[in-house]
């Protein structure tokens, strides 16, 4: 049995929630895209854990994997590590297993990162955590993969490579890249050695265990209006979110999915800049915000609330395929009076139930109430 998870709105719907909930009748959830700008928190005897990497599921007894989709930054993977293991969740190479292939975030992807950000005109509002300058890399060749740092010669080698580019971007926009590289690359070579025992080749791994009848969860982040191709472009992340996604980022035929669960808010959320035609700027946004601690796991930034919106939910299911949704957070809009929900959108002077082929930018919503 394999399963698919995907945010259905911007993220932050609650998949990791979900997530947790199933994780004991699977033997394996795999993590298959994005990196550390998703964030998720659980509570473990009464304490509250931020996680960003460590796939979700960490409570149950499944085998974690972090597929060659994701891009890593292989500090902060550690730092969670060991904050598990300080609090008696202990996290072996028999528990987590991270493919070879798996992108590394570098210092000069963050670096880079917060440079665009500051350079842009208009702003998308990045996690600032490197995401998209590790996925540039990835469709240039010029990534630096998990194989490469778990071996030193052949990362100071891989390094050599690519740096001098990475500074003449760096001068580019403005900033004179660090002269002393040799701290960080010795860091990361550390870290490699520390991550070497979990190196492992995902596909062959999720492929033998479907063979053998096993069950996998193959857990998305971030959400569907994000996705790099089918998004709401400029305001998405780097990498495809939608569900056919996971086969491709995993490595597994189309033909072995059994399910595809959408997770889907009974409100709307979105973090950093884009278009949210259902946004309410008032008391009411304030607090759902409020209630629903719509509050970025990663970045504390409070993110924008609004009314249910049916036309995104609509193309959602049609470009994740839904079998399955889960319906998160309705006890939010508890004494909420009167509940409204967007059935389509006002567009051009004419009515749209399905989101318009060009943009949502400018498209209003027709309001209902419940
Ligand atoms: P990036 O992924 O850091 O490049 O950020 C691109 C956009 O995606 C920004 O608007 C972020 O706020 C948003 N984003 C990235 N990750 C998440 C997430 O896990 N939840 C919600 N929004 C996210
Ligand atoms: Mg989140």
């Amino acid at each position: 049995m394999f399963t698919i998870i995907t945010g259905s709105q911007f993220g932050d719907e609650g998949k990791g929630k979900v997530v947790d909930l199933l994780a004991d009748k699977y033997d394996l959830i795999v993590r298959f895209q994005g990196g550390d700008n998703a964030g998720h928190t659980i509570i473990h005897a009464g304490e509250k854990f931020k996680l960003h990497i460590v796939p979700s599921g960490i409570l149950a007894q499944p085998r974690l994997l972090i597929g060659p989709g994701v891009v890593m930054n292989p500090e902060i993977l550690i730092r969670e590590i060991e904050m598990l293991s300080e609090n008696n969740i202990v996290i072996t190479p028999e528990r987590l297993g991270i493919d070879a292939k798996t992108s590394i975030i570098m210092p000069y992807h963050i670096q880079l990162d917060e440079l665009g950000e500051a350079t842009r005109s208009e702003k998308i509002g990045t996690t600032k955590r490197g995401i998209a300058y590790a996925y540039m890399d990835k469709i240039a060749r010029d990534e630096v993969q998990l194989s490469d740092i778990t071996d030193e010669k052949r990362f100071k080698k891989r390094v050599s490579e690519v740096l001098p580019q990475k500074k003449n971007l760096m001068r580019s926009l403005g900033k004179a890249p660090e002269t002393d590289e040799k701290k960080w690359v010795n860091k990361y070579v550390g870290v490699g050695r520390k991550l070497k025992p979990y190196l492992t080749d995902v596909s062959h791994e999720v492929n033998d265990a479907l063979s053998d009848g096993k069950k996998v969860l193959a857990e998305g982040a971030q959400g569907t209006y994000l996705d790099i191709i089918h998004g709401t472009q400029k305001y998405v992340t780097s990498s495809s979110t939608i569900a056919g996604s996971a086969c491709t980022n995993i490595g597994i035929g189309p033909k072995r999915v059994t399910s595809v669960i959408g997770i889907v808010k009974a409100y709307i959320t979105r973090v950093g800049e884009g278009p949210l035609p259902t946004e309410l700027h008032g008391e009411t946004g304030d607090r759902l915000r409020d209630r629903g601690g719509e509050y970025g796991t990663t970045t504390g930034r409070p993110r924008r609330c609004g009314w249910f919106d049916f036309p995104l939910l609509r193309k959602s299911v049609n470009l994740n395929g839904y079998t399955e949704i889960v319906l998160t957070k309705l006890d939010v809009l508890t004494g909420l009076k009167p509940i409204k929900v967007c059935h389509a959108y006002k567009y051009k002077n004419k009515k749209f139930e399905y989101p318009p082929h060009e943009s949502i930018d400018t498209c209003h919503p027709c309001i209902g109430r419940t």
